[in-house]
């Protein structure tokens, strides 16, 4: 285990919910709430987590668990855990390079990390910040078709081994914290937010100073936008809702790599995109920030691993805060699983380090649970674990 801070520091930071903690108490409200926060009556946030307390693990004694692997193979490679670290946008509003912090930490931890397009770190920054990493570009499509394609190409052209296209977002959710808060990127200064801000100084002052991140993939999106600081605003507007299968079909003639398409929830979608030729899909809700009626993933998981499992590899997110949710979403069918807040919440405590130490503490509990379950190997998990025999 690496150290956070001080050993008292370090005591306290000994869950992710710990270092939501820490992430509530150094951001300010309308900031934390943005990173934290859900769509409508945040039902489906709710829910993702709930999903994971149904299922619980029966486990097998009196073996020999002093020699445990955690190694994995996602896409066809290998990785020292069956866990990637999934795009989230706008990182950078919980410090300063964000998302470079998250990348090099799951660089370090030997895990794939997906970069957004609307990242606070360009395409190129992240080749260069991880060169040796896995990286993935996950990709928003834009009204503009050609301002998307120009982002794959670069994607390409920078190494990336892998596209993921999110197909969760044709419109964006309604996130009512944000409303409340009068947040908005850009930050509009309002009497609530300012007070918020001023509070907070371990935030404000280093926002301050080192100026409001800026979203570089999106620099030149509309001929009229040359405020870099404004585009946030103007991508929700951008996101093209007529996106459908025949132009996902164009997208997998385009892009050489692995394709991983975000955000399916049904058989019949997860069959449709299998047969269109995609290496992966992600069991996905968008982490409880879109459809708020919707269903947990991991609900959706064993269906979907039944029917396509054997042509398609299965990865799910949304709610694993635990080393346990690992093993539960493996047995269900998961080849991998994807995470957002956990790494959010730890970068935004302590930069590269707090991200860092998110990932320590999910292998660590993933180790602890296999073995406490009995289990030595990752090929090991498989829905026995839910049976007493
Ligand atoms: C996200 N997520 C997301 N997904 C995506 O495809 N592109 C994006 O830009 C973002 N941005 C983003 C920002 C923030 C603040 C959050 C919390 C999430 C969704 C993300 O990739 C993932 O699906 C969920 O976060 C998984 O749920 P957990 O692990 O956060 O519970």
């Amino acid at each position: 285990m690496r150290f956070f801070g001080s050993g008292a520091s370090r005591q306290s930071t000994y869950s992710i919910e710990a270092l939501r903690g820490r992430a509530r108490e150094r951001l300010p409200r309308a900031v934390f709430d943005f990173f934290d926060g859900g769509a409508e009556d945040e039902r489906a946030l709710t829910a993702n987590r709930n999903a994971f307390g149904r299922h619980q693990l029966v486990p097998y004694v009196l073996r020999d668990v002093s020699e445990v692997s955690l190694a994995a193979n996602i896409l066809g490679t290998p990785s020292s855990l069956p866990l990637a670290v999934g795009p989230t946008g706008a990182a950078g509003f919980g410090w300063h390079k964000g998302d470079i912090a998250i990348a090099r930490a799951a660089a370090g931890a030997g895990i794939p990390y997906g970069l957004s397009t609307s990242a606070t770190a360009s395409i190129e920054e992240i080749a260069e910040a991880i060169p040796q990493g896995r990286r993935w570009f996950q990709a928003y499509i834009l009204k503009n078709r050609h301002f998307t394609e120009k982002l794959i190409a670069r994607a390409q052209a920078a190494g990336f081994e892998a596209l993921m296209i999110t197909v969760d977002l044709p419109v964006g959710g309604k996130r009512e914290r944000d409303y409340r808060n009068d947040f908005s990127i850009p930050f509009k200064f309002t009497c609530r937010n300012f007070l918020d801000f001023a509070l907070h100084p371990r935030w404000s002052l280093p926002m301050f100073f080192r100026g409001v991140p800026r979203m570089p993939n999106l620099i030149g999106i509309d001929a009229a936008t040359t405020d870099t600081k404004a585009l946030a605003s103007s991508v929700g507007r951008n996101y093209d809702p007529s996106f459908d299968w025949d132009d996902l079909r164009r997208v997998r003639d385009l892009w050489d790599g692995k394709l991983i398409v975000k955000g399916v929830m049904r058989v019949s979608d997860a069959e449709r995109a299998a047969g269109l030729g995609c290496d992966a899909i992600v069991i996905s809700n968008h982490g409880g920030r879109q459809l708020d009626a919707g269903l947990a993933p991991l609900a959706a998981l064993p269906t979907i691993a039944r029917a396509v499992g054997g042509e398609v590899e299965i990865m799910v997110d949304g709610g694993i805060r635990r080393g346990a949710d690992i093993v539960v979403a493996l047995a269900l069918g998961a080849k991998a699983v994807l995470i957002g807040r956990p790494t959010l919440y730890g970068m935004c405590a302590g930069g590269e380090v707090g991200a860092m130490l998110a990932l320590d503490i999910l292998q660590d509990e993933f180790r602890r649970t296999m073995q406490l379950c009995g289990l030595t190997s990752v090929s090991q998990i498989n829905s026995d674990i839910f049976k007493t025999d």
